[in-house]
């Protein structure tokens, strides 16, 4: 069990919780979250959002008992961590666009953090879309070049996929499958990687309930995944 430091309330549905960990996770990675005995049945995964060597932050959006079980745990209280798990974001280098809806602005944050690190030259900028309030824009803005925010519209109208070497994105389904679509209807060369975000129940590719179809065959979102090559998820859609 670990130890919450710290739970607060950004918005009507939004929190972000920081919790005593050792084992360093890197971008992209999640985690499965549980703070109750029998039920629910499953526990949750949830993005890393930021991790240093003593601590992980999750950003998570309240939708349903588990995340608001999550939502009432105070500072001191404790809650099983079990990861990190699966293959983030690949480490990557140039002109990088990093594009998020909902809560699937999360591992953003640790993403541009490392990427700015591991190459203080790459510029690195993020999207971001909400579908009504805007949350933690200043963080972000701390970490990337530049952050460009759409509140209540579509998020990928903002970006021009042509001015950019890789691009990263996560967020709803839909969202990324339309930015693909974008890329490649202005024939961009930029990779485009993708965060899928499969319902899970193992989070360890055992029960394959995450599995997805791609190009390269079935794949697990927990262990394969959850980042994927966008061309692999939606091939020639
Ligand atoms: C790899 C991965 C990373 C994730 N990272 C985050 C994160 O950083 N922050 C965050 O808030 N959430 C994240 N999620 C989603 C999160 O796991 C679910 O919102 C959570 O499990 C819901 O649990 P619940 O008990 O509150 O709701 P439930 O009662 O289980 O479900 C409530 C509603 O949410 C829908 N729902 C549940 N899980 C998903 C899902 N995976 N995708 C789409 N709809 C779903 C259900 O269909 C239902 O309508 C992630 C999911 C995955 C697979
Ligand atoms: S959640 Fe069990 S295989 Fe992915």
């Amino acid at each position: 069990m670990a130890k919450i430091i710290s739970n607060e309330r950004l918005s009507k549905d939004f929190f972000l919780m920081k919790v005593e960990e050792e084992n360093h996770a890197v971008m992209g990675q999640f985690y499965m979250l549980r703070a109750w005995g029998e039920y629910p049945l499953l526990s949750r995964p949830i993005s890393v959002f930021d991790a240093d060597e003593h601590s992980v932050s999750f950003l998570y959006k309240v939708v349903g008992k588990g995340t608001e079980i999550f939502a009432g745990l105070k500072a001191g209280a404790e809650i099983k961590l079990d990861g990190p798990h699966g293959n983030g974001f690949p480490e990557a280098e140039g002109k990088i666009a990093l594009v998020g809806g909902g809560v699937g602005i999360a591992p953003l944050y640790l993403t541009a953090k490392t990427l700015k690190k591991l190459n203080p030259a790459s510029k690195v900028d993020i999207y971001l879309g909400f579908s009504d309030q805007a949350i933690l824009v200043d963080s972000y803005e701390k970490v990337a070049d530049q952050v460009t925010l759409n509140v209540g519209g579509f998020v990928t109208d903002d970006i021009d996929p042509l001015q950019y070497d890789v691009i990263m994105t996560c967020g709803p389904e839909i969202m990324m499958k339309v930015l693909y679509k974008k890329c490649r209807s202005v024939g961009a060369k930029a990779p485009l990687y993708v965060s899928m975000e499969n319902r899970m129940a193992c989070g360890i590719g055992a029960c394959l309930v995450c599995t997805c179809k791609t190009t390269a065959g079935n794949k697990r979102a927990c262990k394969d995944g959850p980042v994927m090559l966008g061309s692999e998820v939606f091939g020639d859609e």
